[in-house]
């Protein structure tokens, strides 16, 4: 009745496959095996003899199926190793890699956000739900102004409101810091307007503001135009239209030579070989009063954009509303 496992052992390990081990597993363990009739004819041996016999065929098995589960895990990791040794295949390379990137948005205040930087400016950023003082009235903006028409507000309980530009934090960081200031502020804002493919309830802009001593509209322009030299190349022209704003005096218009036609007018801009791109201006004498500075001491220039039409431009975007819907399918060409 007795089996003699060590040779099955013996034969076990030394195994040189897969393949060959189970092969080895079936003919000693399977359910014709010798071990396994063995154990089946227990239950016919003389009653004293079963004891004993049951104890060495379970030990035979258990010393079986140990060495066949350590041999299958020597066998794997000589295949593992024979795997990653072989220069030409790195098993722990990625097979289907998916890259996430920066929003197309994002990307284009990132580039403003370098060139401002490069120039010395501080990037600020300021609560999205502001007070009137600060979005409006410290702005030359009172109730009842008709400029408060030109950004329709949402309101909130108590006379807050979700920020309507980032104008506001020109007169936060006056507030809390001396001249000389650099700044530019990036961030979102909210209009109760319905949407279009031009227009959005909530979009970015990015807000600049410079005080100091004897600045002047020439220092406006060569800033400007060292920004959209930055964004969309050095052959890349400016200009200032007389505009109206109630915290800057004179306002003017920016615009930048198209960057499809490079001027020669084409359907992007409508012809005109030039693209609008925001507000700015000489910060109001009132403003520079409203936080406490001196206006015939400092004076300084601000100005304010919308990203997302730089974005729409340089990508070639028809409709603002696409950078907002959750479509992978249209952010990842970006
Ligand atoms: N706040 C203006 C807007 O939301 C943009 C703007 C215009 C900002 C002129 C300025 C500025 O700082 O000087 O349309």
């Amino acid at each position: 009745m007795s089996i003699d496992y060590k040779k099955i052992v013996a034969d076990i390990k030394g195994a040189q496959s897969l393949d060959n081990l189970e092969d080895l597993r079936v003919k000693y363990l399977g359910r014709k095996s010798d071990l396994s009739a063995k154990l089946a004819g227990i239950g016919k041996l003389p009653a004293e003899e079963r004891g004993l016999a049951g104890k060495h065929l379970n030990e035979a098995k258990i010393a079986l199926e140990k060495a066949l589960v350590e041999q299958k895990n020597r066998l794997e990791s000589d295949a593992l190793v024979a795997a990653t040794s072989d220069n030409t295949l790195d098993v722990t390379l990625p097979t289907n890699p998916h890259y996430g990137h920066a929003h197309p948005v994002l990307q284009v205040i990132d580039d403003i956000v370098r060139t401002f930087a490069q120039m010395g400016y501080s990037v600020v950023d300021g609560p999205e739900v502001e007070d009137e003082w600060h979005n409006f009235e410290a702005l030359n903006i009172p109730a009842g102004h008709p400029a408060r028409d030109m950004q329709d507000t949402f309101y909130l309980e108590g006379g807050n409101l979700p920020r309507t530009h980032t104008s506001g934090m020109q007169i936060r960081f006056m507030e809390n810091n001396k001249p000389p200031i650099r700044i530019i502020c990036p961030g979102k804002v909210y209009r109760n307007e319905d949407e279009d493919a031009r227009h959005s309830w909530t979009f970015y802009q990015i807000e600049g503001l410079v005080i100091d001593k004897g600045i002047s509209l020439a220092d406006l322009k060569g800033t400007l135009l060292a920004m959209v030299q930055g964004v969309f190349g050095k052959d890349t022209q400016i200009r200032l239209r007389p505009n109206f704003f109630p915290y800057t005096e004179p306002s003017v218009e920016m615009d930048a030579t198209c960057i499809m036609c490079r001027g020669d007018g084409c359907h992007v801009c409508s012809g005109t070989g030039w693209l609008e791109l925001g507000g700015a201006g000489m910060v109001h004498p009132q403003v520079l009063r409203n936080v406490g500075l001196d206006p015939d001491v400092y004076s300084g220039f601000a100005f304010g954009f919308g990203p997302e039409r730089l974005a729409m431009i340089k990508y070639q975007i028809p409709d603002v509303r696409e950078f907002w819907r959750p479509s992978m399918k249209f952010l990842e060409q970006f």
